[in-house]
């Protein structure tokens, strides 16, 4: 084989050896000079194939001119990468201050939390401590102890789901009225917020779980004037100065008096419109003075003890507050959601 046609070859593994190694305009500069200057290599070459056979001459002088071109590409490439170099500072670890910043995702709390936050912040202020229990729970705590008489439909599988005879998935958070009451003794202002289960067709405004807030004070001489002032204190931070509140004659196995509050629509403020289905009142929990029998249930004495409780949920009241369509929206972990929060 043709002498040249090795020194071409030879010549493009050099080149390509020395041009891993240039970092700077003196290094490119030899560069230029050894293979691309007048004295360089690829002329030299250029120069020797007009001692070649016409034949060889068209063959050899395709490969140097190929390897020319290639060269020629490196060096201006070469020569852009350095001036860029240049105006950023230069080096391997130069920086861009014009490059636009890179944002790094912020986590955050989910909407179910800051709305129960919220809530359990306004309770806190009137005195209200927190207590949590289970989300197994038993029949007992979740049903009996709470009054539920044994014929209650709301044991009734479709509301209900049973992990086995005993334990369930507790359907209120009720039963840490029990729990409470059965490990304290009165007074007690308590405040337990936690997720329930209950065995229903999902749809728009309901889920097969979703949060509760409980509410209970235990005291002597604790009337219905104490729950009212208190619900309404609530609703005013909550929903703003200007809600109004009712109260509708309601029934609860484990409350006597019930009832179930209603606020003023918080979209229409009571004119009437579709998220309060043109009644003007929205409702937002059930409360009531605690049964005489839940009280002997734990052994306190409901002659000398008396006391309220209520129960919110707080997907619904969260869906209001944040104008949500959908409370399964809550339960999608979908991050077009949740960031706009
Ligand atoms: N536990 C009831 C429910 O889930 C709400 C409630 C709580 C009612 C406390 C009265 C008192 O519907």
């Amino acid at each position: 084989m043709n002498e040249i046609f090795k020194r071409l070859e030879a010549l493009q593994s050099e080149a390509k050896g020395d041009l891993r190694e240039i970092s700077d305009q003196s290094q490119l500069e030899r560069f230029r000079l050894k293979y691309l200057s007048r004295q360089g290599a690829i002329p030299q070459i250029l120069d020797q194939l007009k001692t070649l056979t016409p034949q060889l001459r068209k063959e050899v002088g395709k490969q140097a001119n190929l390897l020319k071109n290639f060269l020629e590409q490196s060096f201006r490439e070469m020569q852009e990468r350095i001036s860029n170099q240049a105006k950023t500072g230069g080096g391997e670890d130069s920086f861009d201050y014009t490059l636009p910043g890179r944002r790094f995702p912020v986590a955050r709390l989910h909407p179910l939390t800051q709305v129960t936050n919220e809530i359990v912040e306004i309770f806190y202020r009137l005195g209200f401590e927190l207590a949590t229990g289970p989300e197994i729970e038993t029949d007992y705590y979740n049903f009996e102890a709470l009054n539920f008489a044994s014929w209650h439909p709301a044991r009734d599988m479709q509301d209900t789901f049973y992990l086995d005879k005993n334990y369930l998935l507790r359907t209120h958070t009720s039963p840490v009225q029990i729990r409470t009451f059965e490990s304290r003794k009165p007074p007690l202002k308590i405040l337990a917020p936690g997720r329930v289960y209950r065995h229903e067709a999902v749809n728009v405004r309901s889920n097969s779980t979703f949060y509760q807030v409980e509410g209970f004070y235990v005291d002597r001489n604790i009337s219905m004037a104490d729950l009212k002032g208190t619900l309404f204190a609530f609703a005013s931070v909550f929903y703003g100065e200007k809600t109004r509140v009712r109260f509708r004659p309601s029934y609860f196995p484990f409350t006597e008096p019930s009832a179930e509050m209603d606020i003023s629509c918080i979209l229409c403020r009571g004119k009437g419109c579709s998220l309060c289905k043109y009644s003007g009142w929205l409702e937002i929990l059930g409360c009531g003075m605690i049964h005489p029998n839940v009280f002997k249930s734990v052994g306190y004495d409901p002659e000398v003890w008396s006391g309220y409780a209520f129960g919110m949920g707080v997907d619904r009241t969260a869906a209001m507050k944040l104008r949500i369509p959908d409370i399964r929206f809550f339960y999608e972990n979908d991050l077009k959601f949740l960031s706009q929060f």
